[in-house]
């Protein structure tokens, strides 16, 4: 056998971050990709040089790529007039790669507020990651290898698959999302795809409010979700079970389910490392500012052992982008801060709240009902129709070329309709010219 090469052997810092993985949470150690495996951060690189610096360099600090000018980051008059109210430093400096740390404990503070099942339960802090399809991905990189399967819902945002099959040459296996009678998340197609992959490896993500359908589970079928997944580790498989909650807060049913469910799925069971995937993009209204976190919690999680997980995951940002963008820290940072926050969010949220009840009175429409079936939602930004006897292509097509409406076409028959992008005038017309299209090309 050939010799391996120094720069494949493990950096002492792995095997240091692996020990303590192996040590209080040895399942953790074993769901790692061989990525995830070789992942840390370099704890005495220029970046922590920097940051010792940074606290104790009180004469001159000469280590940082920045350049100072009277004590703040250089910037140009031009860059700086379109900041208002934030100072150079929360604007033009790096931000460290675990992110700001008072951003960090921002967010674990808010996330924890949303969640009382944790309790004192502990986590890891959140790492910031350039929004959450960074944050998806990395979850990737640490814990799929090639061929590695992942257990996703057939309806699921299309960028997993880029993402955890195309780039990383994992497997995403899916299940039904919904019941024959589109009543409700189908639980028993759920447990039986955990008991088909009994004493596996497997990652299982979990998107509510779901993007395409807009559905999140009740409560009771929250609880289900969480026992089975529960009973699956139990039963000996090894899960990392990715809670994105993209859509988080948008909820417009009493019957939802409002805690996310990393707060039970964090201290369910030692063979069952939940990881939430979570962050300002829909939340806050922030798509372009791209700030979300990723946080790891498990039963038998430790101090030492959320300490490694957030080194690798830290080391992954440093070696794919460095860190996030300050001005979108900083700017999360203070509205997290604003006693307007949370009054101005909801206001928000209610005004698709209102677009999602005039959707749901008029896309069920008895008139309509040979057009499509609807798929249950009751939360976040999209709803989905099941269009019957064409295809969804078809109709996106037709309707763009004929009615000047946009909607995405998803596999054969789903068409997703962003209520949350039309205006409360708009989306009796928008359903209309959707029946109209379908019947023009049945009719063609
Ligand atoms: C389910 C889901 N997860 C993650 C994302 C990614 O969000 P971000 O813009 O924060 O990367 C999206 C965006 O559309 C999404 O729908």
């Amino acid at each position: 056998m050939p010799a391996t090469p120094a720069s494949t052997s493990l950096h002492p810092l792995a095997e240091a971050a692996n020990a303590a993985l192996a040590k209080d949470t040895p399942v953790v150690l074993d769901l790692l990709s061989e990525r995830g495996k070789r992942m840390f951060f370099p704890a005495k690189g220029i970046l922590a040089q920097g940051a010792e610096a940074k606290q104790k360099a009180n004469f001159a600090n000469a280590t940082v790529g920045i350049a100072t000018e009277g004590g703040q980051p250089m910037h140009l008059a031009c860059i700086n007039q379109y900041y208002n109210n934030l100072k150079p430093a929360e604007i033009y400096d790096y931000a460290p790669s675990f992110g700001r740390p008072d951003l960090r404990q921002a967010w674990a503070a808010k996330q924890r507020a949303e969640t009382p099942s944790l309790g004192d339960h502990p986590t890891s802090l959140p790492v910031v990651t350039n929004a959450l399809t960074h944050g998806l991905s990395l979850v990737g990189d640490l814990f799929l290898d090639p061929g590695d399967e992942a257990l996703s819902s057939d309806l699921m945002w299309e960028n997993y698959n880029l993402s955890w099959e195309t780039r990383l040459g994992a497997r995403i296996s899916t299940y039904p999302f919904f019941d024959r009678n589109l009543t409700g998340f189908n639980i028993t197609a759920f447990t039986q795809a955990l008991a088909e992959r009994k004493g596996r490896k497997l990652v299982v993500g979990l998107n509510f409010p779901n993007n395409p359908s807009g559905y999140s589970p009740t409560r009771a079928e929250a609880g289900a979700i969480v026992s089975a997944l529960t009973a699956a580790a139990a039963a000996g498989t090894k899960l990392v079970v990715v809670c994105d909650d993209a859509y988080y807060g948008m909820f417009f049913d009493d019957g939802v389910e409002k805690e996310s469910l990393f707060g039970r799925l964090a201290k369910a069971h030692p063979n069952l490392l939940a990881v939430k995937v979570d962050g300002a993009t829909k939340e806050e209204f922030v798509w372009g500012l791209r700030v979300g976190f990723v946080t790891y919690g498990i039963a038998n999680g430790t101090k030492a052992a959320y300490d490694a997980l957030e080194q690798k995951t830290g080391g992954i940002v440093r070696a794919y982008i460095s860190n996030v963008s300050m001005p979108g820290q900083s700017i999360v940072l203070k509205a997290l801060q604003d006693p307007q926050f949370r009054a101005q969010q909801a206001q928000k949220v209610a005004v698709l709240k209102s677009r999602a009840a005039v959707t749901a009175q008029h896309c069920r429409k008895p008139e309509y009902a040979d057009c499509w079936d609807v798929y249950p939602f009751n939360s976040g930004y999209f709803m989905c129709l099941r269009v019957k006897k064409t295809t969804a292509e078809a109709v996106r097509q037709e309707l763009l070329a004929k009615h000047g409406v946009g909607t995405i076409a998803l596999g054969q028959t789903e068409l997703r309709v962003a209520f949350s992008c039309l205006t409360e005038e708009q989306i009796p017309e928008v359903f209309k010219r959707i029946a109209e299209a379908i019947r023009a090309i049945r009719t063609a």
